[in-house]
């Protein structure tokens, strides 16, 4: 079997990004070219100042350090790279479709036809195409249509190499996957494919730990490994609202079961809900496909993660409401963080985002902090949610650069993010510019309680 000597990836986003610079990292034999029509992000990528990358993620820049100029490249020249690589990564967005067939739900493929598209027209040999964005089970087989339009007599292989990263641990989950799972045709071809691709990860993952299947399992495998994580925090989020009013404590309940090794510990940290670009578009992709097969309880059942989660979120920002007299109109709330978690720049689908258009809407004037977001993505983010005017919005919301500031004269501050730098911020020193009676909500119960109600604070925690 021939060595792959060239690879390409269409998208260097959260994942293209940080997944080429690992491959290239640790296959210095193979040439990896992350291409994207975005040319602000491939500057970015191709910037001297490492802390200018696009993307945010703890270890990150010591992989570009190595790799970038030796055997990693980005660029905008999208039909070059295609043409040079022997596997081509497709690793686009998948966003949920806010128009036509599906709007709401479905995830919106056009990206992703896109690329096949013009794979098919600019491949002068034979290709294997690899699905590494998140996809509804049986795309491949649309991949494949698509990309045997091509004029050239060429042959391509569709393999599904679904990314299981978290935002925060990228690098560190690359280093060390639980599993990589390849999905490919079991036919001759597709089982050279898949041996290709086991091939480069297997320079740094044991092989044990690579499964292979067919295409659709892969597909599926990965919507439904996001449900199921997605699941666990809606079901300790639903039971958090059980402890508030029982005056059971959500942290020992979670300690409690987790110490049962058939359910475990991990994703059981109750929170103002789940955020981030993949779990709520994975799960409703599912509750889509479900119902498009008339399967109407496969579909409500996973819809109801969805719900606890909005219900989640709304809670929180009730409660804030409640405590403060049953109104907000006109008072200073600050918000410490604004991305979905620590770690990351990334704010798609923010809890933060929800928290505060609601109190907005109530007539709060909110003011955020966050260590490694601006204040134009802050401002985007509420703008696309279309709830008022841009206008509206900037009068709304001010971006604080400094922490001390943004809490002076609030009248709540409220943890949305679980960014480690606020559990040792100066609290002492916050309470004395609150305004009367100072009040915290720590909706990722990261603050030691006793140590603020010591200073004096009354202190909210989520399922307390
Ligand atoms: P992203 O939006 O950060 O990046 C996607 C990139 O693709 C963008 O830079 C965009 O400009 C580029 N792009 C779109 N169409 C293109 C085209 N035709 N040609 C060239 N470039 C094009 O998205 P992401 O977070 O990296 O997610 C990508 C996929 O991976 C999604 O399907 C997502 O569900 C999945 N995924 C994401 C994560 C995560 O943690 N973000 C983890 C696992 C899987
Ligand atoms: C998630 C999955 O964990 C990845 O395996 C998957 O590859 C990725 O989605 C994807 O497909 O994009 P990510 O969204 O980056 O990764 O981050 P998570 O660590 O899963 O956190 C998601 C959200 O859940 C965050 O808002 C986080 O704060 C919240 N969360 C997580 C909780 O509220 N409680 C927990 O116990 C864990």
């Amino acid at each position: 079997m021939s060595k792959i000597s060239n690879i390409c990836c269409i998208g260097a986003g959260y994942v293209g990004g940080p997944t080429m610079a690992v491959i290239a990292l640790k296959c210095p034999d193979i040439k990896v070219t992350v291409v994207d029509i975005n040319q602000d992000r491939i500057n970015a990528w191709n910037e001297d100042n490492l802390d200018n990358l696009p993307v945010y993620e703890p270890g990150l820049n010591d992989v570009i350090k190595k790799a970038r100029g030796r055997n990693l490249f980005f660029s905008t020249n999208v039909d070059k790279a295609i043409d040079e690589a022997e596997i081509i990564f497709i690793a686009v967005n998948t966003p949920t479709k806010t128009y036509g067939e599906g709007k709401g739900q479905a995830a919106d493929l056009k990206y992703v036809e896109l690329c096949a598209r013009q794979i098919a027209k600019v491949a002068k040999s034979d290709k294997i195409v690899v699905e590494k964005s998140t996809l509804p089970v049986r795309t491949a087989e649309a991949v494949q249509t698509i990309l045997e339009t091509s004029s050239n007599s060429v042959h391509f292989e569709v393999l599904s190499n679904p990314e299981f990263l978290a935002e925060g641990t990228a690098i560190q989950d690359l280093f060390k996957s639980d599993r990589v799972l390849i999905g490919g045709e079991q036919t001759q071809k597709g089982k050279e494919a898949i041996e290709k691709l086991v091939a480069i990860y297997a320079n740094w993952i044991s092989k044990e730990k690579i499964y292979t299947t067919n295409i659709w399992s892969s597909e599926l495998s990965k919507l439904v490994a996001n449900a199921f994580l997605a699941q666990r925090i809606s079901s300790i989020n639903s039971i958090s609202a059980l402890c508030e009013a029982t005056e059971a404590n959500v942290n020992e309940v979670a300690t409690a079961i987790g110490m049962d090794s058939r359910i475990g510990s991990k994703f059981l940290k109750s929170s103002v809900g789940f955020g981030g670009s993949c779990f709520q578009k994975d799960i409703l992709n599912l509750v889509y496909i479900a119902k498009s097969l008339g399967l109407d309880e496969v579909s409500e059942y996973w819809l109801q993660v969805i719900k606890i989660n909005n219900y989640q979120k709304e809670r929180f920002a009730k409660k804030i409401m409640k405590s403060l007299y049953g109104t907000v109109s006109g008072k200073k709330i600050t918000l410490l963080g604004w991305a979905f978690k620590k770690d990351t720049n990334d704010t798609r689908e923010s809890a933060a985002i929800y928290i505060a258009d609601l109190l907005i809407e109530n007539g709060a004037d909110i003011f955020v902090y966050d260590p490694k977001v601006n204040k134009h993505q802050m401002l985007s983010d509420l703008d696309y949610l279309n709830s008022r005017s841009s206008a509206e919005n900037k009068n709304s919301l001010t971006y604080c650069d400094e922490p001390y500031i943004a809490c002076q004269d609030s009248h709540a501050i409220a943890v949305i993010t679980e960014w480690d730098e606020f559990k040792s911020f100066d609290w002492e020193r916050i309470y004395q510019s609150m305004m009367k009676p100072e009040k915290v909500f720590d909706g990722r119960n990261i603050l030691d309680v006793k140590s603020l109600e010591k200073i004096g604070f009354e202190v909210y925690s989520i399922g307390k």
